[in-house]
């Protein structure tokens, strides 16, 4: 069958590759799922991994099929499935376990190793093919009145992991009661980061540079959110109009906005990194005035990477309210659909050139 797969290590190679159609026969008990595949999304993951800057083949592979954005419709189903039918649509989680306590109870987002294994990331093909067999344990469930807004599943995981870390290592100020967000960045994690945070009741200011009046404005405003171009009002000038924030999420994919973020945080209050930033980039940032105020005033930055199943549900719910509050927004976010596999390289010309896209993302198949 058809694989859309990099070299790792070789600049801009992505190509058409042949892998071996799945079967159920590859989870030998009985919990596998075959999932033809519908649709793919990529990101700026999948750029850094054309570029030759992030991701490693399997082994016994000069290639990784990428593609970690997947949704799809069960075929078949082992036959010690339970919670899942031939029918259902369906995505999958992108890690999977390695050696650590925290990859053997599910929490593979969580692996204390520094070796992490991920599909269509590292040392695992990835979901831009055909079909594929996985586990039961690692594929999630989409409810049918959330089918349009399919590779959505994954990105959303990642918001949701990102904030329910946040209100998890808050629980050290017994009562925490935030109000005010700043999410910075305005692509898919900055945008379903804001919706989260609205369905968590706060009043949320989505910072990012380009002027009002775009699509992710657009959105933001849809979501009932302040949309703050940063070109307008320089985040200081918000701090100053609104006061600092009780939390932060930082999507912007730029370590010096992450860095300048400690900056604009409130007292006892948490700062949530997401971005993986995969060059080489270093700042100057006022570390006396950062080291004093974070003392004084009790501040947590949290990183986070990736989600398990159970944020992949989480996120699941808040896509299903965000429907119900603000219908027909989120799918404003799938911007810039391909056609099937044999356009894949004007996938990754959209992916890299157009800066407009908030979601490329490859239609494998309609149903
Ligand atoms: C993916 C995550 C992954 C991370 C680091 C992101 O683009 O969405 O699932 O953990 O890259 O590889
Ligand atoms: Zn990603």
């Amino acid at each position: 069958m058809k694989a859309i797969a990099v070299k790792p290590g070789t600049p801009s190679s992505v190509h058409m590759a042949e892998l071996p159609q799945p079967s159920l026969a590859d989870v030998p008990d009985g919990t596998g799922v075959l999932v033809r595949v519908l649709k793919v999304g990529v990101d700026a993951t999948d750029r850094e991994i054309n570029e030759a800057l992030y991701g490693n083949a399997p082994e016994g592979f000069d290639f990784l099929t990428i593609g970690h954005e997947v949704f799809g419709v069960v075929e078949e189903t082992g036959e010690n499935v339970r919670t899942i039918k031939p029918g259902d649509y369906v995505t999958a989680t992108v890690r999977r376990p390695g050696g650590s306590l925290y990859d053997q109870i599910g929490t593979y987002d969580m692996t204390s190793e520094e070796t992490y294994y991920e599909r269509g990331i590292n040392l695992r093909h990835g979901f831009m093919t055909e079909y594929f067999v996985d586990s039961e344990e690692y594929i999630v469930r989409v409810p049918q009145g959330l089918q349009h807004l399919h590779v959505l599943m994954e990105p959303m995981s990642c918001a949701a992991k990102a904030i329910q870390q946040a209100y998890e290592a808050q629980q050290r100020m017994k009562v925490w009661r935030p109000q005010r967000a700043f999410v910075l960045g305005a692509g898919q994690i900055g945008l379903l980061s804001t919706l989260v945070l609205k369905n968590r009741g706060l009043d949320v200011y989505t910072l990012a540079r380009s002027p009002r009046g775009t699509l992710n404005s657009e959105i933001v405003e849809g979501l009932e959110a302040t949309y703050v171009s940063t070109r307008e009002t320089p985040i200081e000038e918000l701090v100053a109009q609104v006061g600092k924030a009780d939390l932060i999420i930082d999507a912007t994919g730029h370590s010096g906005v992450a860095f300048d973020a400690m900056n604009h945080l409130g007292h006892n209050g948490v700062l949530v990194w997401t971005s993986i930033t995969g060059g080489e980039r270093t700042v100057e940032v006022p570390s006396d005035k950062i080291n004093i105020e974070w003392v004084l005033g009790n501040k947590l930055l949290v990183g986070s990477v990736n989600a398990n199943k159970s944020h992949f549900e989480s996120g699941i719910k808040d896509l299903a309210l965000g429907e119900m509050m603000y219908p027909g927004v989120i799918e404003r976010i799938l911007t810039n659909p391909v056609d099937g596999f044999d356009n894949y390289q004007e996938l990754m010309r959209l992916l890299v050139e157009e800066p407009t896209a908030l979601k490329v993302y490859m239609n494998v198949s309609d149903e």
